[in-house]
């Protein structure tokens, strides 16, 4: 079965073709980057712009490069939850007349479930049954949550953020470096020339909810980090580039160390408590090196996805939407887009 994907969420646009779940035909992105760089973050509604402007140049691109022609794919899955309102209206309805004019199958899929599937996609050697149940941990821009998968389309979420999401975390404190978006990749450049014992930040604890996950408080203690240093020429030049390079390293570095930390005493609580075979880990923060270098020192097998499947793609859409298909057959064409989901409606169904 060869399954289109399309992926609007955010500030990708990404259209690609999976045969049987995990074999990539054609995986096709455009970054929107350059277009919200000067605003500091994504501005949704140049965002939908883009998408439309974008969409069938890349899906005839990736039909080109997966040698098919429209009437090869068998079904068409996009992203329907969550995201911006606007950006996921583009893509789900652009699947959806995709799907009526063909008469082929519309599925609607679950963005950070695709995230967590991304892992599991990006290991082809490894079987269902040799890594479920497993302990899911997802990383991303809007998110930062860990649940027990028992089997494919079932997550109970064990812990989530009580307010930043992790990636929003390390672009904030980015922006507060003097880099611009997206500055998750700019901190993981910056640390490794910094010192991450220099400062001893430390991530968040909730006393109600000790397993959750706590970051405004770092970004805090990142800002009086940096207020420490030199408010003179901070307040005259009104830039953070103004501090020396090896301060903001060290803060930097010791941000990131903080956040490593917190991640996995969490992440070390739920394997412990779940008996998970494996950890899957997705989106866009686990393309950090260092978090990477520093989870593999756990004892468990730990599936990670390919770099190109870290970030917002469309393979993981088309990839999920294989098995939700087979277990949950099409989507209605009345399903729409919804910006949030409550965390209690994750699974495959339809
Ligand atoms: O999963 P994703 O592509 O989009 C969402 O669904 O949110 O994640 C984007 C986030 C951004 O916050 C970005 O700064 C972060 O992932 N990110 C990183 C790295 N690469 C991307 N954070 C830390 N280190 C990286 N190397
Ligand atoms: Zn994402």
């Amino acid at each position: 079965m060869i399954i289109l994907g399309i992926e609007t969420s955010c500030d990708e646009t990404a259209v690609a073709i999976v045969q049987k779940g995990r074999q990539i035909l054609a995986n096709c992105i455009c970054s929107q980057m350059d277009l919200h760089k000067a605003y500091g973050g994504v501005v949704p509604e140049l965002a939908s712009r883009r998408h439309i402007h974008c969409l069938f140049p890349l899906l005839q691109q990736a039909l080109t490069d997966a040698d098919l022609d429209l009437q090869q794919i068998d079904a068409i899955a996009a992203t329907y939850t969550p995201g911006l309102m606007g950006a996921l209206l583009t893509g789900i309805c652009s699947a959806k007349s995709l799907a009526f004019a063909l008469d082929k199958p519309f599925i609607g899929v679950h963005h950070i479930e695709a995230h967590l599937y991304s892992s599991w996609m990006s290991n082809p050697q490894r079987s269902i049954e040799e890594t479920l149940p497993a302990l899911g941990l997802v990383i991303s821009g809007g998110h930062t949550l860990l649940c027990h998968i028992p089997k494919l389309g079932v997550y109970n979420i064990l812990s989530h953020t009580l307010d930043d999401a992790i990636g929003e975390a390390f672009d904030k404190v980015a922006v507060m470096l003097g880099f611009t978006y997206p500055g998750g990749p700019q901190i993981e450049q910056l640390s490794k020339q910094g010192d991450c014992q220099k400062y001893r930040f430390k991530a968040g604890m909730s006393k109600k909810h000790p397993w959750h996950f706590s970051l405004s408080g770092l970004k805090t203690q990142v800002l009086y980090a940096l207020w420490g240093q030199d408010m003179a020429t901070l307040e005259s030049t009104k830039n953070p580039l103004a501090i020396p390079i090896q301060v903001r390293a060290d803060i930097a570095a010791s941000f990131q160390r903080a956040v490593l930390e917190d991640l996995i005493s969490k992440t070390e609580h739920f394997i412990e408590q779940t008996q998970a075979k494996s950890l899957w880990v997705g989106g866009g923060v686990s393309a950090n090196e260092a978090l990477r270098a520093r989870f593999e020192q756990l004892n468990i097998l730990t599936l990670w996805p390919f770099k190109a499947l870290s970030v917002d793609n469309a393979a993981m859409i088309a990839g999920l939407g294989y098995h939700q298909y087979k277990q949950c057959g099409p989507s209605s064409l009345y399903l729409t887009a919804i910006p949030r989901s409550p965390l209690s409606s994750w699974g495959l169904s339809n």
